[in-house]
Parts: structure tokens; sequence; C-alpha cells
């Protein structure tokens, strides 16, 4: 989603920086618009080295002596339909009176005329500017026009003043944005681990089994946790990958190191997710010393490792267990024998030999099984909207069982 950050002439301009941040850990696409008066506070490069586009600050490009950085004369409307909010913070008292009367003066004041994008002001200003009957008349209009107003703190103030003026704190403003975006926090109270990324299963010291799994499903079910509001336990195997911000990351990388660590963790979780491509075999012997080329063929013994996922779903818990099915045939089949064979309460079944499913892609086509015997195909997705509408269907499993407490447990 897309947010346009309106920035105007305040000493609480530099917190805008912070602000971007912020939203970019949302997952939102951030686009500044600075005023001219806000230009005398923050250079405009912060900004466009934070979000990696470019600041909008004048109407039209002839207004600057910079070069240009608004595309055309009607790229405010072009602005104003691309974005899904419009977020002004700081919002001085003359933006404010703008705002209200209608006055078209510069870009920002235009988009808010032009964009129909829900609008979030979060006013900072001088106490006496604030209390002053013109500047509470226009958050009057501004409110009732449908603009959420994000209030002031009281404290002291950059005037030397003490009382109601100071910028609102950085996460309020947030919330007030994905309140706006519809985004909701469900998975607050929940605790989530995701297992992500391949096992590696030594055969002696230079060689080893693995597979071809990238953390990426898993990664992507971390971050949409965490967006939701969820504590997350990111237990992940060897990958590229950054982990995404906020979330607790436990490194691991054989089948038995990731087994003790989901076991350990267990008690915390109220979810979990087993995105990775556990070995189900490993060398019954690690060699301690490289092995050497012999003349003829070699043979490998191999014994099955722990099922993680089966061992979990043996515990007598109220946690919701969701289990992958990584399959190159009969995937709706082997889904559902997995799904009694596991004791989980949803599988996610990935065709991998498909075209942009299963290994180290951005994108999955998956089918959902879950244990009240429903099926939910989803075309090719990103696999973050994958993560999601996975938990989509955990909450509302999570539901049935609350409702109907018959629903029947397949374990
Ligand atoms: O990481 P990516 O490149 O993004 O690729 C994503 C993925 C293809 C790895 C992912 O979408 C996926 O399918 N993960 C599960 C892969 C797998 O191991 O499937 P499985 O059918 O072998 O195992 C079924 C379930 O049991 C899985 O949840 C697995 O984590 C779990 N398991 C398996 C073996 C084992 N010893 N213990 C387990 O807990």
């Amino acid at each position: 989603m897309r947010v346009a950050l309106g920035v105007t002439g305040g000493v609480a301009a530099y917190k805008a920086a912070e602000l971007v941040r912020r939203l970019q850990q949302e997952g939102l696409e951030v686009q500044v618009i600075m005023t001219r008066s806000a230009q005398q506070f923050i250079a405009p490069l912060t900004f466009a080295a934070l979000t990696g586009q470019k600041v909008i600050t004048e109407m039209f490009a002839a207004d600057s002596g910079a070069p240009a950085n608004v595309e055309s004369a009607i790229e405010h409307i072009a602005v104003a339909q691309r974005i899904d909010a419009l977020v002004i913070a700081p919002a001085t008292a003359n933006t404010l009176a703008r705002l209200a009367r209608g006055i078209a003066d510069d870009f920002l004041t235009t988009l808010y005329l032009a964009t129909t994008a829900p609008v979030i002001v979060a006013p900072a200003m001088n106490v006496n500017m604030w209390e002053h009957a013109a500047t509470q008349e226009n958050l009057r209009l501004l409110r009732e026009r449908g603009a959420r107003v994000v209030s002031p703190d009281e404290g002291y103030l950059a005037c030397g003043m003490v009382g109601a003026g100071r910028l609102a704190g950085t996460e309020a403003i947030v919330q007030a944005v994905l309140e706006a975006l519809g985004v909701s926090h469900d998975l607050e109270r929940e605790t989530v681990l995701v297992t992500a990324g391949p096992t590696c299963e030594d055969i002696d010291p230079v060689r080893y089994i693995t597979n071809r799994s990238s953390g990426k499903m898993g990664y992507a079910l971390a971050e949409a946790a965490r967006r939701r509001g969820a504590r997350v336990i990111l237990v992940s195997g060897p990958t590229a990958l950054e982990p995404p911000s906020g979330v607790e990351l436990v490194s691991v990388r054989t089948t038995e190191q990731m087994h003790r660590a989901v076991l350990d963790r267990a008690a915390e979780a109220t979810i979990v997710a087993m995105a990775a491509a556990v070995a189900d075999y490993r060398p019954t012997v690690q060699h301690s010393k490289k092995l050497k080329r012999g003349s003829g063929p070699a043979s490998l013994e191999l014994e099955p490792t722990p099922d993680i996922l089966a061992e979990l779903a043996r515990q007598k818990s109220d946690r919701i267990l969701v289990g992958f099915a990584a399959e190159t045939n009969d995937v709706a089949a082997n889904a559902r024998k997995k799904l009694a064979s596991k004791g989980a309460d949803l599988i996610v079944a990935n065709d991998v030999t498909q075209k942009g499913a299963g290994f180290d892609v951005e994108t999955n086509i998956v089918s959902i099984f879950t244990r009240d015997g429903r099926e939910i195909s989803l075309p090719q997705l990103p696999k973050f909207d994958v993560a999601n509408r996975v938990f989509d269907e955990v909450l509302q499993l999570r539901q049935l069982s609350r409702s109907d407490s018959t629903v029947p447990r397949q374990r």
C-alpha cells in the first residue's frame, strides 16, 4: 500500500524521518511531499535517501531552481489516484487552515483536495496557536469532512512554553494510519512460531545433505504475522535472507537443532507454522574426517529424523499447528494424508513442480486443507499474500473451534 506523507514547516519536521521508517516497517511505500517552509527545517535529501524516491517539493518544476521533481502539470492528480492514505505530520496551523478552507496553493494542499484516500493530520505548534479558536474551528471542519486528527501531546515545546502542541508520538500516528488503511492487528494476542529454510545433515566435515528451500515462504509468514501484531519467533535453517524486523531469530542448521529449538519454544506459541523443508533422513554416521574417493560405487546409510510437526501435534494443547506439504504429484491426496498423519490443523500444500510455486521463487500457488474438511485453492500470489491468507484461515479455524466445540479434530 502507498502512503503520501506531507511534511510541513515546524520544528518537529525532523521527526517525520522516524515516521517514514516506521511506516516502511509496516510494509507501506512512502511518497514524501514537503512544503517550502518544511525545507527550512530539514532537507528533502534526508527523505529521498530514506524512501529511495524523489521528494515532491514544488507544484511546478519551474518553481524551483533545482532539477525538476514533478513529472507533469497534473502530477497531483496522478499521486492522488495512486495513494491509499495521505498523512500530514507535522501539520502546522497554517496548513490546517489552508486544508480546512480548500486553499490549494501548493502541491500538498492541492493533493488534499484531489485525493479520495483517507486523510490523517498530526498537528504540531505552539500551545497558544493550538488552542486558538481559529485552529480549533479548522480542526472541527477537517474532522467533519472525515480527516483523522492525531492530537498533539503535552509537554515542553520548542518555543519554551509548556502545554499541548508537541507532535504526537510516532506510534500513535502509525496506528492512526493503519486504522485508516483498514490494516488490522488481529494477531496481537498471539505468539507465532515459524520455521523456515532448509536443514543440513552432515555426511563428513565437507559434505552434507540439504534441499532447495530459500526460506522465502517462512520469512514471509514471519513478516505477515509480525505486521498483524503477533510476537514472532522465527526458527530458521541457513538462508541468505534478512530476518524481518521485530522478529526473534533462532538460527539452526540441522534437523536435530530445529527439533530442539521448536520444542524448547513451543510452550510460548499459540500458533506454529512450519514452512521449513526439514530433512526426513540423515546419515546414520557423520564421519569426522573427509571421506576418500574409492574406485567402486559408494552407498550412504540413512536414518529417519524426528518428525517435529507430528511430535508437536502429540502434545495436548490449544495451539494451532500449520504444516506445509511440498508435493510433486497427487497434491490433494497427499496433503489430506499429511493432515491426518501429522495431526496438523491446517496443511498448506504446494506443488513444487509448478512454475511460480515452491522453492526459491517470490510467489507460491497453494491449496489450504483444514482439519474441518475445507479446501481453499489460491491462485499464484506473492509469498507474503499467501502468508496472510494462511493466517486468515488460522483465525477462522480458531473462531470455529470457539463457537462449535463439536468440530472434529482428526488427531
Ligand atoms: O523456502 P522457499 O524457497 O520459499 O520454499 C518454500 C517451501 C517449498 C519449502 C514451502 O512452501 C514448503 O512446502 N515447506 C514444507 C517442505 C516440506 O518439508 O514438506 P514435507 O511434505 O516434507 O513436510 C511436511 C511438514 O512436516 C512440513 O511442515 C515440515 O516442516 C514438517 N516436517 C517434515 C519433516 C520432519 N522431520 N519434521 C517436520 O516437522
